[in-house]
């Protein structure tokens, strides 16, 4: 069974900016697709994503990703066999022919590495995370959900550290899940009535931007709900101390400090708060923090350190940092690499070095939820998701809901479930009406810093039509095939690529002066809690929504007269 058609499209991520969708068709019309996540928050080393650097979307557009696609890659792959991923990747990677994927750029590559690899699990006629298992000969397993409860650093206005998670100790989606919501809509409730309403705006991975709040008085406050329910979850934290360091220091909090004062910090919020793990504790470029990371126990650390920016899905980097086990989990991003198969072999690296997996999203989402079946499928120890708020997220948090029920052996409580609409029977957890009064509540800090908050919510879903032409397979790659023939650059050249364009940095929006305004929050003796979803949504059994094709402007451009349409030569 071979490539039919490749369809590239411009769609949105939840932060409103472009990215690229790929719709990958077989012969028999089965139909899979891609849409790549985008982060904020970067690691030196994670390969380029390709922006265009126009006026268009303040330079993020991908409209010459997309006539690349259209009129230079995908002709390579139509006829292309199905299920050989990893000669279809190495032939993707040599048609780029860089070591950070400038060419093509990242998000090209797993645009179409990510669509052949679900079209591929798509006509095995399998559920995706089982198609990874076999594939991978991996366990599956629920991974402990990572939930991001309150953010900061490049995220959201106000706090610095980047993510406040809760991490439940049970993994199984349906009774995490309710643990995490509870926790999330009763942690909203106490940070609006200490900093007002404007506590409630969420940053891009869904999760509250306290403005005002300090880090020990959100960690205070999750402490203090973790005990009143029976510490039922951990907390963990994302500092991503890259985006606070300046080269020397790092600015924390209103100060100057250096690593190992920083250290200090959260050896302090160890003992008070016991943390569970701290990701990125130290910036990529701070050697005295790198320095410090290899003086700790190496086996019994206060808390696990995770590493994401330090690693970036690389699996050479996975092993030379493990050498000194410097830490003790790795984050796993696809769009950080670039390819499936590459990731997999991060994923590889890391089992190798006996580190835990955290399957992550991406800042900036989308509606696809493959690293839910990824996580389970190769039976991860985490999986980052934010906050479960905003429709990008939720697809994850239901994505794990869906797998639980489809694994459900009582179909009495799945027909209940589907019938009426009601939650599955989960382990019952403590009420939490009272608990919120009864809590210590946080001492209020005075001095209140106020920044604006810049929140977006927006999910759009590509749109999709029917019956497009097929691109045509002009010189078809054979799997297997010698990486130095099939796709060189220069075959590349003779049709056109795309500018070789500087990845847009588009300034950043002029923030209004931070006015600082002092004031004396007092708290109701009793928070009114807040509602609880009543309804869940039905499981569809399906994540793949039979829909239409249709082209963008750009892409049909391109195909239609790929020598013209296609940005000129210069580079590849
Ligand atoms: P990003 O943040 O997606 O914005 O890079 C996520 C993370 O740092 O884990
Ligand atoms: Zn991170």
């Amino acid at each position: 069974m071979g490539i039919k058609s490749i369809i590239p499209s411009q769609v949105l991520n939840s932060n409103g900016d472009p990215t690229i969708k790929v719709t990958m068709v077989a012969e028999n019309g089965v139909t899979a697709y891609f849409t790549v996540p985008s982060g904020a928050s970067l690691g030196s080393k994670e390969v380029a994503q390709k922006t265009d650097g126009t006026d268009s979307y303040n330079g993020k557009s991908v409209n010459d990703s997309i006539k690349l696609i259209a009129g230079v890659v995908a002709p390579k792959f139509i006829g292309y066999p199905i299920g050989h991923q990893s000669d279809f990747d190495s032939l993707l990677v040599a048609l780029d022919g860089t070591e950070n994927k400038q060419n093509l750029g990242g998000n090209t590559i797993l645009a179409m590495s990510g669509a052949y690899f679900k079209l591929s699990a798509k006509l095995s006629e399998k559920p995706l995370w089982q198609y990874i298992a076999e594939d991978r000969k991996t366990n599956p397993a629920f991974p402990r959900i990572f939930a991001n409860l309150v953010g900061g650093g490049k995220h959201a206005p106000g706090l610095d550290i980047q993510e406040f998670m809760i991490v439940p100790k049970s993994n199984k989606p349906i009774e995490a899940i309710e643990q995490i919501v509870q926790t999330f809509h009763t942690l909203t409730t106490i940070m609006v009535s200490l900093y007002g309403p404007g506590a409630q705006l969420s940053g891009s991975e869904g999760a509250i931007a306290p403005i005002g709040a300090s880090t020990e008085v959100v960690l205070e406050a999750l402490s203090n709900l973790n005990a009143k329910n029976g510490k039922t979850f951990e907390i963990a934290l994302d500092v991503a101390a890259n985006s606070f360091f300046d080269g020397k220091s790092y600015n924390f909090e209103g100060q100057s400090i250096h690593a190992s004062d920083l250290l200090a910090v959260y050896q302090g919020w160890d003992s008070k708060f016991d943390l569970y793990s701290i990701e990125d504790p130290f910036a990529e470029a701070d050697i005295e923090g790198t320095e410090l990371l290899k003086t700790m126990p190496k086996d019994k650390k206060p808390f696990k350190v995770i590493a994401d920016d330090y690693t970036v899905t690389n699996a050479s980097l996975i092993a030379e940092f493990s050498k000194d086990k410097l830490f003790d989990g790795v984050i796993i991003k696809p769009d950080q690499v670039g390819s499936i198969s590459e990731m997999f072999t991060a994923i590889d690296a890391a089992k190798q070095a006996g580190l835990d997996i955290i399957v992550s999203h991406r800042s900036g989402e989308s509606n696809d939820d493959f690293i839910v079946d990824l996580a389970y499928g190769i039976g991860a120890a985490g999986i980052k998701i934010g906050a479960p708020n905003h429709g990008e997220r939720i697809a994850k948090y239901n994505r794990l809901l869906e797998i639980q029920y489809s694994l459900n052996s009582s179909q009495e409580q799945l027909d209940s479930t589907l019938d009426l609409g009601q939650k599955p029977a989960a382990t019952p957890l403590e009420s939490t009406a009272g608990k919120v009064a009864a809590m210590a509540v946080p001492t209020p800090v005075e001095k209140i810093s106020v920044a604006p908050s810049s929140v977006s919510d927006n999910t759009i879903s590509p749109r999709i039509s029917a019956s497009e032409p097929v691109i045509a397979a002009s010189t078809p790659a054979q799997p297997n095939e010698s990486l130095a023939s099939p796709a060189q650059p220069s075959e590349v050249s003779e049709i056109g690529a795309a500018p070789l364009a500087t990845k847009a940095t588009p300034p950043e929006p002029s923030q209004p002066t931070t006015p600082v305004i002092t004031h004396v929050v007092t708290v109701p003796p009793e928070t009114p809690m807040p509602s609880l979803p009543k309804e869940q949504e039905v499981p569809s059994g399906s994540s793949f929504k039979n829909a239409t094709i249709a082209l963008t402007p750009t892409a049909r451009a391109a195909q239609e007269n790929p020598s013209t349409a296609v940005p000129p030569v210069s580079g590849l």
